[in-house]
């Protein structure tokens, strides 16, 4: 027995109200159709039907996944037809057709096995996943006939009786090829909203007595989205899933529900994720770190042992036993060796920061290189760009930056150098010296006894 399958993604989703077409809104940091596409990876055969901006769809598709372009969406029982007349279906041999929508993230590949296996045992023609919702809105509903089942009816064209229904149809469906090749040209277009439903094909095979089946799961696995309040619904449920994975293999998050992360983000056990963190796209955290609270890290490698702290940090790179915050902004191009401490309102952006050096608090060091044990003071800054190219600042190792230096780029600090507080420093500091740039201080006496004599005469 063989299978293939397809995703409908033809649709704009217009209850979105969004420009971006729906099965490309973002869920969990992917594509909503990449969710489908996992769940039909191991087909024999792979389509997907695109129409509304497809270009972009079909830049989405994984490899061997098949796009079939249907100009006009005139409904799930058109874009189905404009498979089977196509001629990349021609040589299809496979036995069944799984349906799937592209906009039901949460379906799950045992619920698609549990359906193949229950059409081909009972030699169904057409089988497909059905649930029991508390509101059934928007669903088609299931018509039963005195046990049989007898037609699918959507919501536009349900009567009040049938409003009341709520075991309604996920819109997954098996359905046999051959079945599909005689009939799905019958579907007719008389209802409401003037469409060809793909759901007409129960009630054709009930009017020919052909085998139909419904395998019942939990609402969980099937909502769909057609709103946003709905795709908010999903990715909570898909959020909780994911956490529990991670907590399953020895992460401890202090706050789940205030936690956001990507599928794609890594953490190794005996990791620590506190109250209010976003950890999105290729991040990776390894053992032994805490992040959080309120902290944002994306694409990121974030080494054993390190901590950040009502931090942001963004394409960056920290060794091992970093100590990150609080309110430090990692930039684009940080990489941090072993034990680095970036502290309270400093920012790095393209910059390698040596083994056991510090940049403790308010300093800004963009395009520089510091080697191993470099103290970066309080205030003190690489001036990177003289606005119109970027410059760059190297600094040796054992090397001091005093507090509120501008080190003017290119430059260089020399190994053990010292940089005065305060200095603007323009040119290199060599090796071990002292590289100073301020005007002597004048002490003025008894200056503060005749301001105060004068205040009080006037
Ligand atoms: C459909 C089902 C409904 C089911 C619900 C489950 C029909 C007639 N109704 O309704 O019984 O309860 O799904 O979520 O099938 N699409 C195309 N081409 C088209 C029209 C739609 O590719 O011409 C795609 C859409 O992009 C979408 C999917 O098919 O991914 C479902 O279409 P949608 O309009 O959302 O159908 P529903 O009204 O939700
Ligand atoms: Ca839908």
């Amino acid at each position: 027995m063989s299978i293939s399958g397809v995703i409908l993604a033809a649709g704009q989703g217009t209850r979105m109200k969004s420009p971006l077409p729906k099965v490309l809104q973002s869920v969990l940091g992917k594509p909503m159709i990449n969710f489908a596409q996992e769940a039909i990876a191991d087909f024999e055969k792979k389509y997907v039907i695109v129409g509304h901006q497809s270009d972009k769809v079909i830049q989405t598709l994984f490899e061997s996944y098949i796009p079939i372009i249907q100009e006009k969406q005139l409904g799930t029982g058109h874009a189905i037809s404009t498979l089977v007349e196509s001629k990349e279906y021609e040589d299809d041999k496979n036995d069944y057709l799984v349906v799937i929508p592209g906009d039901v993230p949460l379906i799950k590949k045992k619920d698609l096995d549990l359906l193949i296996n229950d059409v081909v045992s009972s030699k169904a023609v057409i089988g497909l996943i059905s649930a029991e919702v508390n509101d059934p809105f928007g669903y088609g509903r299931i018509v039963r006939n005195q046990d049989e089942f007898e037609k699918i009816i959507e919501e536009s064209d349900a009567n009040e009786q049938e409003k009341q229904i709520k075991e309604i149809n996920s819109g997954i469906y098996c359905i046999d090829k051959k079945f599909l090749k005689e009939y799905v040209g019958k579907i007719e277009s008389e209802n409401i909203q003037n469409e060809f439903y793909l759901t007409d094909l129960i009630n054709i095979a009930f009017q020919n007595k052909l085998e139909r089946v419904i395998v019942q799961v939990s609402e969980d696995s099937i909502q769909g989205v057609n709103s946003m309040s709905q795709l908010n619904d999903v990715e909570n449920t898909l959020r909780k899933e994911l956490i529990q994975t991670h907590m399953d293999n020895g992460v401890y998050f202090q706050d789940p529900n205030s936690t956001y992360l990507d599928k794609t983000v890594k953490i190794e056990a005996g990791a620590k994720i506190l109250a209010n963190c976003h950890l999105t796209g290729n991040t990776n955290i390894k053992k032994d770190c805490v992040i959080g609270p309120n902290s944002i890290i994306n694409d990121s490698e974030i080494g054993e042992g390190s901590t950040i702290q009502f931090s942001v940090v963004d394409e960056a790179e920290i060794k091992s036993n970093g100590k990150i915050g609080p309110y430090a902004h990692l930039r684009k191009g940080s990489i941090l060796d072993e034990d680095v401490k970036v502290g309270a309102f400093a920012e790095t952006k393209n910059s390698t920061i040596g083994k056991g050096s510090k940049v403790p608090h308010l300093a800004y060091v963009g395009d520089a290189e510091l080697e191993e044990d470099v103290n970066f003071s309080a205030g003190a800054i690489t001036v990177n760009y003289d606005g119109k190219e970027k410059h760059k600042t190297e600094i040796k190792k054992n090397a001091f930056v005093g507090s509120d230096a501008m080190l003017v780029a290119p430059v260089t600090i020399g190994e053990g150098a010292m940089v005065g507080a305060g200095s603007v420093i323009t040119k290199d500091v060599p090796p071990g010296a002292l590289g100073i740039e301020r005007n002597d201080q004048k002490n003025i006496d008894g200056y503060m006894e005749r301001k105060n004599k004068k205040g009080k005469n006037d």
